[in-house]
């Protein structure tokens, strides 16, 4: 059976879009899953920028405008079995889509791939209500702060009254300051578990300027373990932490992701919008 996931949270820049790219490319490499990760954030996308994939003829838009059917947005990642639906980054693209299909045009994916990872707009506006609606499950990211939080508490809500299953929250950013509102406070006041604690993490940002998840390209480093932990827990797997060895190598780059990655260009920016 397809499993879909919505990764959401109400306030943006909080990590949902690095969550999704990370958790596809674990779940797919490391756990051999088949899974889709799809842009749902349609007014600010962002998926594709984070995998390097810019100029994709087709995406999302054209689904949600009945003019493609959904196979056709989607595209292979090099890792085998991750494919990504991205949004269009151009803003002519906006015009006309019903973001409201959404729910109905992920169902040609079903029975025909394990998880479907969502990655949507923030708040409760209408890109992030359909995100809401057309998943089964939610995992809800947070940042250790009050404004986070309190946007989280209400989105906790608004799944309640939808019926979607919140898995929990993924606490990122985590720089275990006095001044951070601590797990248990979190857990308490959004009355869900703690499902993850992301660090505050330089490499995020590293592989974000190299267009690569994190996880592939410091699969060792804190926030790409934890990342595999997380992916872990999604399908009721324990994370073995690496062995001596592996670890060994790792520190030293060995293992890392090998592909030659150039940052993004001024120029390709400006062709993509
Ligand atoms: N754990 C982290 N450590 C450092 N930077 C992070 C971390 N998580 C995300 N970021 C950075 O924060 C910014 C916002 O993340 P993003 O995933 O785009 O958030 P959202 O999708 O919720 O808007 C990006 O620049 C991303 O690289
Ligand atoms: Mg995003």
């Amino acid at each position: 059976m397809t499993r879909v996931i919505g990764v959401v949270s109400g306030k943006g820049g909080v990590g949902k879009t690095t969550t999704v790219a990370n958790l596809g490319s674990i779940l797919a490499s490391h756990y051999k899953k088949d899974v889709v990760i799809v842009d749902t954030n349609i007014s600010t996308s962002h998926l594709g920028l984070y995998l390097g994939m810019y100029y994709c003829p087709v995406t999302l838009n054209q689904v949600l405008k009945d003019e493609v059917k959904i196979h056709e947005a989607m595209y292979d990642y090099h890792i085998p079995g991750l494919r990504v639906i991205p949004a269009s980054l151009s803003y002519n693209d906006l015009k006309g889509v019903d973001i409201a299909k959404l729910k109905h045009v992920l169902k040609d994916l079903f029975g025909k791939t394990d998880i479907i990872i969502l990655d949507s707009a923030p708040g409760l506006g209408r890109d992030a209500m359909a995100t809401l609606q057309a998943s089964d499950e939610v995992i809800f990211v947070n940042t250790p702060f009050v404004p986070s939080t309190m946007d989280i508490i209400k989105c906790h809500q608004v799944a309640n009254d939808i019926g979607t299953k919140a898995l929990g929250v993924v606490l990122n950013m985590v720089g275990k300051e006095k001044y951070e509102l601590s797990p248990q406070e979190i857990e308490q006041l959004v009355e869900l578990p703690v499902i993850s604690m992301i660090p505050m993490d330089k490499n995020i940002l590293k592989s974000l300027a190299l267009k690569v998840p994190v996880v592939l390209y410091n699969p060792n480093s804190p926030s790409g373990k934890e990342y595999k932990k997380l992916a872990g827990k999604l399908l009721g797997i324990e994370y073995k932490p690496q062995g001596f060895f592996t670890s060994f190598l790792k520190l030293f780059g060995i293992g890392r992701e090998k592909q030659k990655r150039e940052m993004i260009t001024k120029d390709e920016i400006k062709r993509m919008i």
